[in-house]
């Protein structure tokens, strides 16, 4: 069994001290909604009893679907940077960014470039790791135990009171050609975006615009998770695809001390995954915040449906690829 937990939206606090030069942007109106409604709700205590309680249910690998900051100040990368490091050793954690990760448009090497130990590709000649360079090297690819991750970024600045996402003809590409031949070595495909892959019940400006080319993809490749965040609430949807549906999850953020906007409390997602027969089998746990006891608790699990798929053309217990990854078991 592999165990998989999910996170998203943490919108680390607290905001680092402004130089008035660095909110003449879009960022002014961030930086005051900050101050005025989320620094109450965005919480770094829940986020340290969030850290505890991960550690606790030993999870094999942590996955962020993206909003780590909240107006992509240079400091706030630096901060989120040491924040990972400390959630766990790099190969353990995987991140994407979100819109917030890219409120106003940053250099790479002053923002993402702080997490890419957290969005190495593992190459799949001879393993190597491939940190990116830049918002073309994505989706990143890592194989962990059976899963083969892949991480998108929806992540693109926009226009003033807009937080909609974009991937783009060319990650859509590269996303389907990996879903293919992923998908024929029998890897349990799980895809990271912070957009929902949805244009009903999100609002216009917040939407992601490629959502229909993007479940068109998953409709003809298949894959066995889509994980995401951005509406820090949950959702749960299914895209149907040849093999079988694919259940799509989002989680509501992970640092929310307090309802907010009818937003849940901080929540998030464990999912335990195995081989059943020809196809897998996946046990979903939400956990979630209790302000009552500062700690988190399991909120409810359920066994999810999973269609057949086709059987690994892997042996059970060695991989082809990765080298020294133990490949799909
Ligand atoms: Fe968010
Ligand atoms: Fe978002």
């Amino acid at each position: 069994m592999f165990l998989l937990a999910h996170i998203s939206d943490p919108h680390l606090g607290p905001l680092p001290p402004v130089r008035p030069a660095e909110i003449l942007n879009k960022r002014f109106f961030g930086y005051l909604s900050w101050q005025r409604r989320r620094r109450n709700v965005h919480s770094p205590a829940v986020l340290a009893a969030l850290a505890e309680d991960l550690a606790a249910q030993e999870a094999d690998h942590l996955v962020i679907t993206g909003d780590l900051t909240n107006i992509a100040l240079a400091e706030e990368f630096t901060q989120v940077g040491a924040w990972l490091h400390g959630l766990g050793p790099a190969d353990a954690v995987s991140v994407i960014p979100g819109n917030h990760d890219a409120y106003v448009a940053v250099p790479w090497e002053a923002s993402l470039a702080h997490w890419q130990a957290f969005m190495t590709s593992e190459t799949e000649a001879d393993g190597a790791a491939s940190p990116p360079a830049g918002p073309e090297d994505f989706p990143f690819l890592r194989f962990r135990g059976p899963l083969a991750i892949l991480g998108l970024s929806s992540a693109q600045p926009t226009p003033l009171f807009c937080a909609y996402g974009t991937l783009g003809e060319a990650q859509l590409d590269r996303l389907r050609r990996l879903l293919r031949e992923l998908g024929e070595e029998g890897w349990f495909r799980v895809v990271l975006l912070h957009h929902p892959p949805s244009l009903e019940g999100i609002a216009w400006r917040k939407r992601l615009v490629d959502a229909a080319a993007f479940r068109r993809v998953i409709a003809e490749e298949g894959a066995e998770l889509v994980l995401h965040g951005h509406d820090h609430t949950f959702g749960e949807d299914r895209i149907a695809a040849a093999a079988g549906p694919v259940p799509v999850f989002g989680v509501p953020s992970a640092s929310a001390a307090r309802e907010s906007r009818k937003k849940p409390l901080a929540h998030y997602q464990t999912y335990a995954v195995a081989r059943d027969g020809g196809g897998w089998s996946v046990q979903v746990t939400a956990r979630g915040f209790d302000p009552a006891r500062g700690g988190f608790h399991e909120v409810r699990t359920d066994r999810l449906a999973m269609s057949g798929g086709p059987e690994s053309h892997l042996p059970e217990d060695k991989g082809s690829r990765p080298a020294g990854s133990s490949g799909p078991a």
